[in-house]
């Protein structure tokens, strides 16, 4: 039984293949953290030691005058403002009164089969055995109920956390703040890795020691943004990625949020994670509900390669849904580096005459097809085709890039308007904005009110009759700038405009993917602005970053695998030089790279070399020989590529029969020196061969002493090497 509940002692035990999780009921109805780490058979209520720590750490007045407890000290599930707990707190309840007091006891659990779900939000799901553990905490003064969820998913070692919280009492209260998990541990000297960056430069790695004070990174951008990632890990300081006590944390919502690392006065370390408590205040009316965005949470005391590998599983298995989610994904050309709004229908036929040559399987005709769309300062908001651009209707220019043998796949961005559009022009009032004064501009585009259900219903109407319309294939959703004026005309009260603003946005790709399950989805912000859980929940892909620099992307996917896996990671083989760096990059290091995640090509094929489009042919078959591999099998990190001078990777399948190492040299100097590799994954009892040579190298010595890698020169040159168990 993954959940086991101690009646006697009253605690609660969270088992999955490895790791245990914790928590007891104290004699004052509080409910204490316990552990969290590997398996454990029996109670560590024994490590909670009690004594005076002077006035100055409370004791609540339920406990006399016991001055030996508080709550300013003791490892909690779900700390709140109001007993006397002075470090960062997961709940802060506000009344009218603007009085922020709350004092949550234990009042009952329910132990269910199969994994909970939450209302309007994405969270993980499992239709193997999974349970959730529901307990009931309440304020009795104000009537306040609080039901924390817990999910265990047993297989890939994950426990998932979110909060549901209703207001039974007679006034009306506000969430001023709330985190779906509080992990609080009693000692230990800890790092806190986090995954910083910025538009085209996603995911790059922050280690750093969690010191006293308190370390926060999150988004107050209305979306999860490109400069911090909501995943986190915190690991022990010793830890590598083959070694030492990982915990990461990935929260499934893609708005604004907050991750925060506590190191207090006894040195204690507490994490939180959860909505972002800037420009949020949510009301809560009688008999009204909320829902706490699910934090998925694992733990290893294997080291970051292995803690990266729970989270794919969990992504792969218990995030990704529809059609696609285990389907090979199609090899796309997407039209935006290759023309980006300088095209009409017979380029486009053009373009995919060439791709069809290629073995290119889809055309993604990116912006610009819709209203009168030739730049980016018109016409978002007003989604039906361009026939004047185009010289023919959208339907007709599917149907002659179907008859070439391709897929047809089309760019939108939803929540966005124009000020010239017909849209705004009909409805203003649709856009967040605030009354009498003048709205910021993001790549000149406002943000359409999500928040707002009609806006939503017109969007799906609008977007589905272009579905309905013509052969589609492919989706890809984008949103192009952080939101800044948070109004709505719609709501009565500001603070739950940005949190009802996602619930839009989930609504409508419920309804949309629910309508068209035959598509294949991907979400976009500038590249990986909305890299998250959430999004991944509707779109089994993510295209990871608007940088297609080969070196640049190394770092930026390298950062990106910690949380995620290659099957949602879009990459493309774009141009030589490069469109956002200038470098050139050799065409095999370019397909070396992209091939690292949902494959596909972003250039325009009239201007390469007879040489490239031979390259592109061997690429599309070689990915095709791999794409297996390389969406389901472990994928292990063998090089940092912010310190060293290779990005170094190899991905295992599942029975360890078949290895694709690739290495990318990330600098070049005359006379370079061998580079050796450690490889990784491989079964060290077997035999295996490099199926370019033929030689055979034990799995042991492969992984004991490693693999010599040496190239002459080039242009960041890279070697793929596929093993064979033999
Ligand atoms: C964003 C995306 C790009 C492209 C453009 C189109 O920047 O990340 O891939 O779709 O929008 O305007």
């Amino acid at each position: 039984m993954a959940i086991l509940y101690n009646d006697t002692e009253k605690i609660f035990s969270l088992n999955t293949k490895n790791t245990t999780y914790q928590m007891k009921v104290d004699s004052y109805g509080y409910l204490l953290h316990l552990y969290y780490g590997k398996s454990i058979n029996s109670s560590m209520e024994y490590m909670l030691l009690y004594f005076d720590r002077s006035g100055f750490s409370g004791n609540p007045y339920i406990v006399g005058n016991d001055r030996t407890y508080s709550l300013d000290v003791l490892p909690q599930e779900f700390p709140v403002q109001g007993t006397g707990d002075y470090r960062s707190v997961a709940l802060v309840v506000r009344e009218e009164t603007g009085c922020c007091d709350c004092d949550l006891h234990y009042k009952g659990h329910r132990i269910i089969d199969g994994k909970y779900s939450l209302k309007g939000l994405p969270a993980a799901y499992s239709s193997k055995k999974a349970q959730t553990l529901e307990i009931m905490l309440e304020d009795c003064r104000m009537n306040l109920e609080v039901r924390l969820l817990y999910g265990v998913l047993e297989d890939c070692d994950i426990i998932t956390r979110s909060v549901k919280v209703k207001n039974n009492g007679k006034q009306t209260i506000y969430i001023e703040k709330i985190s779906s998990v509080c992990l609080d541990f009693l000692y230990g000297n800890y790092d806190v890795i986090t995954f910083y960056g910025r538009h085209a430069m996603e995911r790059n790695v922050n280690r750093a020691a969690v010191s006293h004070g308190k370390h926060c990174i999150g988004s107050r951008r209305g979306t999860s943004s490109h400069q911090y990632n909501p995943f986190v890990i915190l690991t022990e300081e010793t830890a590598t990625e083959t070694y030492g006590e990982c915990y990461g944390a990935s929260f499934v919502y893609s708005g604004s949020f907050l991750a925060e690392f506590e190191c207090d006065q006894y040195d204690q370390t507490r994490f939180l994670m959860g909505l972002s408590d800037e420009l949020f205040s949510y009301q809560l009316e009688t008999g009204d509900e909320f829902y706490a965005p699910e934090v998925i949470l694992s733990h290893t005391s294997m080291g970051l390669n292995r803690l990266s590998k729970n989270f794919h599983n969990c992504i792969r298995e218990h995030i990704c849904r529809g059609k696609y989610k285990d389907k090979i994904r199609p090899v796309l050309i997407n039209s935006w580096e290759a023309c980006y709004f300088d095209f009409n229908g017979k380029t486009l036929c053009q373009l995919a005459d060439q791709a069809a040559e290629l073995g290119i399987e889809l055309l993604v005709l990116d912006d610009g097809w819709f209203g009168e769309r030739n730049d980016d300062n018109s016409s978002l908001g007003d989604w039906y085709v361009n026939e004047k651009k185009l010289g023919m209707g959208l339907a007709e220019l599917s149907e002659k890039i179907h008859k070439k043998g391709l897929l047809f796949g089309i760019w939108i961005e939803p929540e966005m308007v124009s000020e010239n559009s017909n849209l705004y022009r009909s409805h203003p009032e649709w856009t967040l904005q605030v009354p009498g004064k003048k709205p910021v501009r993001g790549r000149n585009q406002l943000v359409l009110d999500f928040s707002n259900p009609e806006v939503v219903q017109y969007m799906f109407e609008s977007i589905s009759s272009v579905l309905n319309q013509t052969v589609i294939n492919y989706v890809k959703w984008d949103m192009n700038r952080s939101i800044a004026n948070i109004y709505s005309s719609s709501s009565k009260y500001q603070g739950k405009v940005l949190y009802d603003y996602m619930l839009g946005v989930y609504s409508l790709l419920e309804r949309l993917t629910d309508t068209f399950p035959d598509i294949l989805w991907e979400s976009c912000s500038g590249g990986g602005g909305r890299f998250d859980m959430g999004m991944l929940y509707y779109t089994p892909q993510i295209w990871c970053s608007d940088n297609t620099d080969a070196i640049d992307r190394v770092r930026i996917q390298y950062g990106t695998s910690f949380g995620y896996p290659l099957s949602v990671t879009g990459s493309h083989v774009s141009a030589a030089p490069n469109h956002q760096t200038g470098r050139v990059t050799c065409m095999d290091t370019r397909g070396c790279v992209a091939m690292t995640g949902a494959f596909g090509y972003e250039l325009n094929l009239a201007n390469i070399t007879e040489e490239d489009k031979n390259s592109i042919k061997k690429q599309v078959k070689t990915y095709h020989k791999l794409a297996p591999l390389l969406q389901q099998g472990d994928y292990y990190r063998l090089s940092n590529p912010f310190k060293d001078e290779i990005g170094a990777w190899i991905v295992v399948d599942e029975k360890k029969e078949k290895a694709l190492l690739s290495v990318v040299f990330l600098n070049v100097h005359g006379n370079l020196p061998v580079v050796y590799i450690k490889l990784q994954g491989l079964d060290s009892t077997k035999n295996y061969k490099n199926t370019e040579n033929k030689k055979v190298y034990h799995g042991s010595a492969l992984m004991q002493y490693g693999f010599p890698i040496s190239v002459s020169h080039g242009e960041y040159p890279s070697v793929q090497i596929l093993f064979e168990k033999v």
